[in-house]
C-alpha cells in the first residue's frame, strides 16, 4: 500500500503521498498543498528535496558519499577523474573502449576559441580568478549558441564533453593572466591533470615537465570535488537550466554560486583563517571567537549542512595532504596548525554538540598551497573538479520532463494601499 502523510489544514485532513528512494529519507510530495491554499516554508531548504536524482547519494550521519553507488573512498583509491566524469554522466563505469572513446573526445575539445581568449585582455591582472572564470565560461555561451539544441541528448553530451575539456584550459589561462605570462596551449598527449598543470605552470616553448606525484594528487582533488548532490551551486545550475537557458551560462551561474566562502570559497578562506590565527598558541582564542554567537568568525572548513559526521572527502584529503607534503619534502607549519585546530575543535563541546567536523575544504587548501597553487585560485580548482557534477545534473534534469523552478514566499509586506501624490507626502 502506498505510504502517505496526513496534515490537518484549517480542520481539513489532507493526504499527501510519501515517496521512498533507493537510499535515504522518504519524501513527502507537497505539490498539491497550493490547491489547499497553503505553501510550505523552508529557508535554506534544510528539509526540502528539490528533485529526484540518480547521480550522487550522501548519508550525512554515516559520512557516506556515493557517485552512482560507488563509495568515494574506493573511487579515490582505484579510479581517476575522467573515469569518474564518465561514471557521473553515463551512470556506469566505462569499459576500456568506452573510456578510450571518452578520453579521446575530451582531448578533442581542449582548445579555446580566439574570441574567448581575447576576453582575457579586458581583465585587470589583479582580477579575482573566479570573476574571470564566471565571465569566460559564460562567454562560451556566445560561441556555442546558434545551433544548440538542448533537447537533443547527443548535443547535451557534446556540451558536457566541451565543458569538461575547456574549463581546465580557461582555469590555466586565468592563472597565466594573473601572472602576466603567455598562455600555454593544451597538450593532448598529457593526462587530464598533467595537461592542466602544464598549461598552468609550464613555460612557453618549454617541454612539459610535470611531477607525477603532483599530477596524481591534482587528479584526486578533482575527483573528490566532482559532485555532491543538490548543493548550492548544483541547485543554481538546475534552477538556471530549468528556464531552458544556454548550458554554458548555467555553468557560469554555478561558478558564481560556488565562489561564496560558505560554499566553494571556503578552501581559500581556510588559508586566510590560518594566516589570521598566525600561531598555534592563538588557536584557543579563535575557537572562542567561533563559539561566540555575537562574533561572525567561523572555523572555515568546518561544519556542513548534510554531514553530521566526518566528510569522507576530508579523510581522503587529509591522507593525501600528508603524502604530498612528505613526497615534496614540504614541512608546512600551516598543516601542523590545522591538525592542532582540528584536534582542539573535535574535543570541544560546542563543536561536538553541533556535530561540526572538518569538511572537504579543510585540508584541500594546504595541498594546493604545497603544489604551488595561489590561494586565489583554490576555488577555481574546485570549479574544475565540480564541472562534471554540475553538467551531469543539468543533463539528468533535461533528460526527463521538468518544470521551471519558481518558489513562492511568505509575504510580510504592506497590504494594498493607494498611491500618495508627492505634494501630499
Ligand atoms: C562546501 O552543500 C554541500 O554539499 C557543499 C559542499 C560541496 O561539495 O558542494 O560540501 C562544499 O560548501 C563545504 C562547506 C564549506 N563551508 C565552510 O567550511 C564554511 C564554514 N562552515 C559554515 O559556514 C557552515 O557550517 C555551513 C555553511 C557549511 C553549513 O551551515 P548550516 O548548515 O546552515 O548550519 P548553521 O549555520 O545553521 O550552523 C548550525 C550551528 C550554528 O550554531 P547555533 O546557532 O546552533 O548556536 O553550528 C554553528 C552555527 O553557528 N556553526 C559553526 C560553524 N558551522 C556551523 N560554528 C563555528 N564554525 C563553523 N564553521
Amino acid at each position: 500500500m502506498a505510504k502517505s502523510a496526513q496534515i490537518n489544514i484549517n480542520g481539513k485532513t489532507v493526504d499527501l503521498p510519501v515517496l521512498e528512494g533507493t537510499e535515504g529519507p522518504d519524501v513527502i510530495d507537497v505539490g498539491k498543498l497550493t490547491a489547499e491554499g497553503v505553501f510550505t516554508l523552508d529557508p535554506g531548504f534544510v528539509s526540502t528535496a528539490s528533485c529526484e536524482s540518480r547521480i550522487t547519494y550522501i548519508d550525512g550521519d554515516k559520512g557516506i558519499l556515493l557517485y552512482r553507488g560507488y563509495p568515494i573512498e574506493e573511487l579515490a583509491a582505484e579510479s581517476n577523474h575522467l573515469e569518474s566524469c564518465y561514471l557521473l554522466l553515463e551512470g556506469e563505469l566505462p569499459t576500456q573502449q568506452q573510456n578510450d572513446e571518452f578520453v579521446s573526445s575530451i582531448k578533442s575539445h581542449l582548445n579555446i576559441d580566439a574570441s574567448t581568449s581575447n576576453l582575457y585582455n579586458g581583465f585587470q591582472q589583479s582580477a579575482h580568478p573566479m570573476a574571470i572564470m564566471c565571465s569566460s565560461t559564460a562567454a562560451l555561451a556566445g560561441v556555442y549558441h546558434d545551433d544548440l539544441d538542448i533537447d537533443d541528448p547527443d548535443q547535451r553530451k557534446l556540451v558536457a564533453h566541451r565543458l569538461i575539456a575547456k574549463i581546465p584550459t580557461l582555469a590555466a589561462m586565468t592563472y597565466k593572466h594573473s601572472q602576466g605570462e603567455e598562455f600555454i596551449a593544451p597538450d593532448p598527449d598529457l593526462s587530464y591533470a598533467e595537461n592542466f598543470l602544464h598549461m598552468t605552470f609550464g613555460k612557453a616553448g618549454a617541454e612539459p615537465n610535470v611531477s607525477p606525484t603532483i599530477a596524481k594528487a591534482m587528479d584526486k582533488i578533482f575527483l573528490l570535488h566532482a559532485d555532491h548532490e543538490q548543493n548550492a551551486s548544483t541547485s543554481t545550475v538546475r534552477m538556471a537550466g530549468s528556464t531552458g537557458a544556454n548550458p554554458y551560462a548555467c555553468i557560469a551561474a554555478g561558478i558564481a554560486a560556488l565562489w561564496g566562502p560558505a560554499h566553494g570559497g571556503a578552501n581559500e578562506a581556510v588559508l586566510s583563517m590560518l594566516a589570521q590565527i598566525g600561531d598555534a598558541s592563538r588557536i584557543g582564542e579563535y575557537i572562542d571567537k567561533a563559539k561566540d554567537p555575537d562574533d561572525p568568525f567561523r572555523i572555515m572548513g568546518f561544519g556542513h549542512r548534510v554531514y553530521k559526521n566526518f566528510d569522507p572527502r576530508a579523510k581522503v584529503m587529509q591522507e593525501t595532504c600528508h603524502a604530498v607534503l612528505a613526497e615534496l619534502g614540504v614541512d608546512d607549519p600551516l598543516l601542523e596548525m590545522a591538525q592542532q585546530l582540528e584536534k582542539i575543535a573535535l574535543e570541544d563541546e560546542y563543536f561536538v554538540k553541533r556535530k561540526l567536523y572538518p569538511n572537504v575544504d579543510f585540508y584541500s587548501g594546504i595541498i594546493l598551497k604545497a603544489i604551488g597553487i595561489p590561494t586565489s585560485m583554490f576555488t577555481v580548482i574546485f570549479t574544475l573538479g565540480r564541472t562534471p557534477g554540475w553538467i551531469a545534473h543539468w543533463d539528468e534534469m533535461l533528460s526527463a520532463p521538468y518544470k521551471i523552478g519558481r518558489p513562492r514566499q511568505l509575504y510580510l509586506g504592506e497590504k494594498r494601499r493607494s498611491f500618495v501624490a508627492l505634494a501630499d507626502r
